[in-house]
């Protein structure tokens, strides 16, 4: 979505990204840039590269099921043996009262009522011991608005309305959706008194260090507390005490206007690409505006948290978790009892980081977890070539992180978390994605989805390709499974690509088939059995639409990659979720039918329906193995 890059630190060369008439010509175009260019990489090996090429085959692999044909088509492809259930796709309905999905006449009042658009984040709060009963947590990332209005796309943003823009924020946010299983087969539960939308319009408060803090403060909330909605809400994830975490990763895209060079917040501003002018909401809402709510951009980037069980609690933005381009918020309860967040920041030459809260979770006394975000410690990572990870603190007041550099107040290091960064001397990373703790293992699995501007002046020892158009995958070991170390090591689990193209510099493990290698990893999930599941986007430049692999991270195949699921064309793959039984895969099937001239009336499927009149629909599936056993055998 937004393929601009931190140009904060050291020089780059820029591939191209010179304004943002740039940027949007690239953000259409990705796909086909893409397709075309190869080009040739240098790799430098690092000190921490995994060694996986091993063609000891006497190992078995974790993994049981036929691998799929690499290839695109128009409907998604599951190896022989396994089915996929819609279980719910854009505009279904979530309420008693929720009106017909009808696409050609769509409004606001009927998308608050129905699924939203674009599915990115699943989880799966169980309700019931078996986990057969439970609550679908699910994030809307954003709008495909071309995709998604009749007779728009030839001319955007000229062509929206404020009404057009009110469906797209209420098609923005989440859903909770009880869902239950009989006889394999699961079924939204409606009516129900935990199904829920959340938009970009809903109340929700500021909570931790930064709320209230004038940089906060806006016409509409003097007190910096209160925010409406959430925006762009990409990956995230479940903490140990049962809520649901959602990413806010590009919110810039939402603004438009702009503040003098000189307006306090215009370094700021930039080093989160604000005002990027993509959405038209800033035309009909003076919020979206920063020549007049200049402080409202501060208002987002920040992980907010939801009470599936509680349809009434107003969400909460943890402002102690630090503001970027949120990715993944998977959390995992350290030996001591404290609960450790990874996040990424995706963005090109952008940073991993983590959080430890200061108290211990109590499993026995759930309120006493009810605001454990508020108070810790946020920390980003320096990548070292010894193969260390070094956890550096940000703190106001230690190291450069004071008033002489603009930093008053923690609120101010949380508020512009990404400058507080660069400051410490972070690694600049080829785009972090997903980030998931294993807890059985005391790995951490980072997804680097790609970077076309990384040349060979700046590669790292952790981002060691130039021009890395295929992303890879690094592995954290956390000192005796200790989450809250600061001092970690990493390896590189598999440099992505074409294995039989030397000039990619891939590294599988050379048991990996034809159709076993992939490209840009991003949503990662670790299923019930302990083993890691990728998911793609940005795939196709390697001949095949995005879809999900089986990575095994163990043994003499350590490095194989194993093809499970084909998207449909013009999808990418998120939210990988297992049930906690195995035997369900929620899979969130995200803009079908896209391409680089696809519309509403012209989309390049119209999957998952196949009706003429139905435009292609974002939908969450449940996969399951034909014969009831666990996903992947
Ligand atoms: Fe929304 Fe970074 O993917
Ligand atoms: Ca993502
Ligand atoms: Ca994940
Ligand atoms: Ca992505």
């Amino acid at each position: 979505m937004d393929d601009s890059e931190n140009t904060s630190t050291n020089p780059r060369i820029l591939d191209g990204v010179s304004s943002i008439g740039d940027l949007i010509e690239r953000r259409l175009s990705r796909r086909t840039l893409l397709r075309g260019g190869a080009g040739a990489v240098a790799l430098a090996l690092a000190p921490g590269l995994a060694s996986c090429a091993t063609s000891d085959g006497a190992q078995a692999t974790r993994f049981d099921f036929p691998e799929i044909p690499r290839g695109s088509g128009a409907s998604h492809l599951l190896p022989e043996g396994y089915s996929a259930q819609v279980l719910l796709r854009w505009g279904d309905a979530l309420f008693a009262d929720s009106p017909p999905f009808t696409p050609s006449a769509q409004t606001a009042a009927a998308q608050n009522r129905q699924f939203g658009y674009n599915n990115d984040f699943i989880g799966f709060v169980p309700l019931d011991e078996a986990g057969r009963h439970g609550l679908l947590c699910v994030n809307h990332e954003y709008t495909s608005t071309p995709l998604m209005f009749p007779n728009v796309a030839s001319d955007l943003p000229g062509r929206m309305t404020a009404e057009l823009c009110a469906v797209e924020r209420a098609a923005h946010g989440a859903s909770i959706v009880e869902i239950r299983e009989t006889n394999g087969r699961w079924r939204v539960v409606n009516p129900s008194r935990y199904n829920r939308r959340v938009t970009a319009d809903t109340p929700m408060i500021l909570t931790g260090p930064a709320a209230g803090h004038p940089r906060l403060a806006t016409s509409a909330d003097p007190s910096g507390r209160s925010v409406a909605g959430t925006i762009n809400n990409c990956a995230g994830g479940i903490t140990p005490w049962g809520t649901y975490l959602a990413a806010e990763e590009n919110f810039n895209l939402y603004f438009v206007g702009a503040v003098a060079q000189d307006h306090p917040e215009a370094r700021n501003h930039a080093r989160y690409g604000v005002p990027a002018r993509i959405y038209a909401w800033g035309r009909f809402d003076p919020r979206f505006d920063v020549s007049r709510e200049p402080n409202e951009p501060n208002r987002f980037g920040w992980i907010v948290e939801i009470d599936p069980r509680n349809p009434e609690a107003p969400p909460k933005k943890r402002t102690a978790l630090g503001r970027f381009k949120h990715e993944g918020a998977e959390s995992v309860v350290a030996p001591d009892g404290r609960v450790v967040l990874y996040m990424g920041d995706d963005q090109r030459f952008d940073y991993v980081y983590k959080f430890v809260t200061a108290r211990a979770y109590n499993p026995s006394t759930p309120e006493v977890n009810r605001d454990l975000l508020d108070d810790g410690a946020l920390y980003v990572a320096r990548f070292d070539e010894s193969g260390d990870v070094i956890w550096m603190p940000l703190v106001h007041g230690q190291g450069p992180l004071t008033a002489e550099n603009g930093f008053h107040s923690q609120a101010d290091v949380l508020i512009e978390t990404r400058r507080a960064a660069d400051l410490l001397g972070a690694t600049p990373m080829d785009r972090p994605e997903d980030v998931e703790p294993n807890p059985a293992t005391g790995r951490v699995y980072v997804s680097l989805t790609n970077n076309s501007a990384r040349t060979p002046e700046n590669v790292n020892a952790a981002n060691p390709r130039a021009n890395n158009i295929a992303g890879h995958v690094i592995e954290i070991i956390e000192p005796g499974g200790d989450f809250t170390a600061l001092q970690s090591r990493w390896e590189i689990l598999v440099l992505c690509g074409d294995p039989a193209n030397p000039e990619a510099g891939a590294t599988w493990n050379v048991a990996t088939s034809a159709n076993g290698w992939f490209g840009s990893p991003d949503n990662v999930a670790i299923d019930p059995r302990g083993r890691l599941w990728v998911a793609t986007d940005g795939n196709e430049f390697t001949g095949a639409d995005d879809g999900l692999w089986a990575l095994e991270t163990e043994g003499a195949l350590r490095g194989a990659g194993r093809a499970f699921f084909r998207a449909p064309v013009g999808a990418e793959v998120c939210g990988p979720r297992f049930a906690p039984d195995g035997r369900t895969l929620f899979l969130a099937v995200q803009h079908p039918g896209d391409g680089s001239s696809a519309s509403y009336e012209a989309p390049t499927t119209r999957w998952p329906d196949f009706d003429a009149a139905t435009p292609p629909r974002p939908a969450v599936l449940a996969i399951r193995r034909n014969d009831g056993g666990a996903v992947g055998g």
